[in-house]
């Protein structure tokens, strides 16, 4: 089955298929074409170009996009979506005062998620889960990774893996999963922490690798959950099984996770809202994806990533929303896209290619999905009729989008 999207007022995110990532400068650039087609084969684009091409293709469906414009889904490449329960008692303690941090320190945060999800069984976590999945492929998300680390046991860590599991195969979009048993020291090992490494390393994650649950491996490298020894550890006990390192790090403070996560050839380095030069310049020459999470930076009042530092020292960078419940409890890409340019100032080309291609890259599946390339999957968003693609970032508090497809096919 064919499909012709014709007439579209601009075709947004148009590259070659050797291009898996943009860096410094060239985030400037986004490829566009005005006036343009668009044809689908089943769950694959099969080609593009200026509307006066597009009389040459045969297809079995048009479809009239007079004065939409066209762009990539959004490829989301950090989220916890797999919980149990809210933590809006303690967004209540934070209006009234206390911090994040004093919150974690009195049983709350993690460890609250964890205790929730503990209790909760397999069938119910998927259907709460499931639920916030719908909701961000109607708000324009058509690739994401899932990490674990609300269940901090054996058998929780392993149940949430199963449910990613269970997400993978029900819903039709790529979905990438992290095994983060790192997230935070359960209480029964607060005298013992290299006891939970051990945990990890010699329980956890035989597991995992024998059931095939996790593609990637995280660790929340921070002061007061694990240090960037323990992360040296957990990495190198993760690449055993082929698992390959996406982390938490330099969220609240400089630890050394940036240059450990470098030396394990992490794909991705996340949070990111504390950056010293060295961390800078030590992301310079690898091919680590720094990544912001502006949506959390906002939900805690917490500095933003420097992203103009970043781009400006040639790096790449990519956005994604953090959706967990405790630190972003919000999976809208639009709003991340928004917040970046408002708050970050990315301009929207920027923005834009943070949150579509380097996306896609930081999941290591910019061959498949992240732009408007011959061969990759048909996962794009349909704009309401708008004056330009500034108008994604601008409308910042309304939807711009008019239809969502996944492999072709309209949600
Ligand atoms: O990415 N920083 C670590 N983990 C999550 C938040 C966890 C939580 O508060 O539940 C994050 O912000
Ligand atoms: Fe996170």
């Amino acid at each position: 089955m064919t499909t012709l999207y014709t007439n579209i007022k601009e075709l947004i995110q148009v590259r070659e298929a050797n291009i898996k990532k943009v860096s410094g400068p060239a985030m400037g650039i986004l490829p566009t074409i005005k006036n343009a087609f668009l044809l689908i084969k089943d769950d694959t684009i099969i080609s593009y170009g200026k509307m006066s091409d597009s009389h040459i293709f045969n297809f079995d469906k048009k479809i009239d996009c007079s004065g939409k414009m066209i762009l990539p889904a959004w490829c989301d490449s950090h989220t916890h979506i797999v919980y149990a329960g809210n933590r809006e008692q303690e967004f209540i303690d934070r209006i009234n005062g206390l911090s994040y941090e004093e919150i974690a320190n009195k049983g709350g945060g993690i460890l609250n998620s964890a205790k929730k999800l503990q209790e909760t069984s397999e069938e119910e976590l998927y259907e709460q889960s499931a639920k916030r999945l719908e909701e961000i492929m109607m708000l324009g998300t058509g690739a994401l990774e899932i990490k674990s680390g609300y269940g901090l046991t054996v058998a929780a860590e392993l149940k949430m893996l199963r449910v990613i599991k269970q997400l993978k195969q029900n819903y039709p979009l790529p979905i990438k999963a992290t095994f983060l048993g790192a997230h935070a020291l359960p209480k029964e090992y607060k005298k013992n922490p290299s006891g939970y490494v051990d945990l990890i390393i010699n329980e956890m994650l035989p597991k995992i690798a024998d059931e095939k649950l996790a593609e990637f491996i995280d660790v929340f490298c921070e002061k007061g959950y694990f240090s960037v020894n323990d992360t040296n550890h957990i990495l190198s006990a993760g690449k055993k099984y082929g698992l390959h390192p996406k982390i938490h790090v330099n969220q609240f403070n400089s630890i050394g996770g940036v240059q450990i996560a470098i030396k394990h050839q992490a794909l991705s380095v996340d949070h990111l809202e504390v950056m010293t030069q060295d961390d800078i310049d030590a992301l310079k020459n690898s091919n680590t994806m720094p990544v912001a999470l502006p949506s959390c930076s906002y939900f805690l009042s917490i500095p933003y990533t420097p992203a103009r530092a970043i781009i400006n020292a040639k790096l790449p960078l990519a956005l994604a929303s953090d959706f967990n419940p405790g630190s972003t409890p919000s999976g809208n890409m639009n709003f991340v896209v928004a917040t970046a340019c408002i708050k970050m100032k990315m301009t929207p080309e920027e923005a834009i290619n943070a949150a579509t291609i380097n996306g896609a890259y930081a999941m290591n599946l910019a061959d498949k999905v992240g732009s408007i390339t011959i061969g990759k999957k048909a996962n794009f968003i349909v704009t309401k009729p708008i004056p330009s693609y500034g108008f994604i970032p601008y409308n910042f508090g309304s939807t711009v989008i008019d239809t969502v497809y996944i492999n072709g096919k309209k949600i």
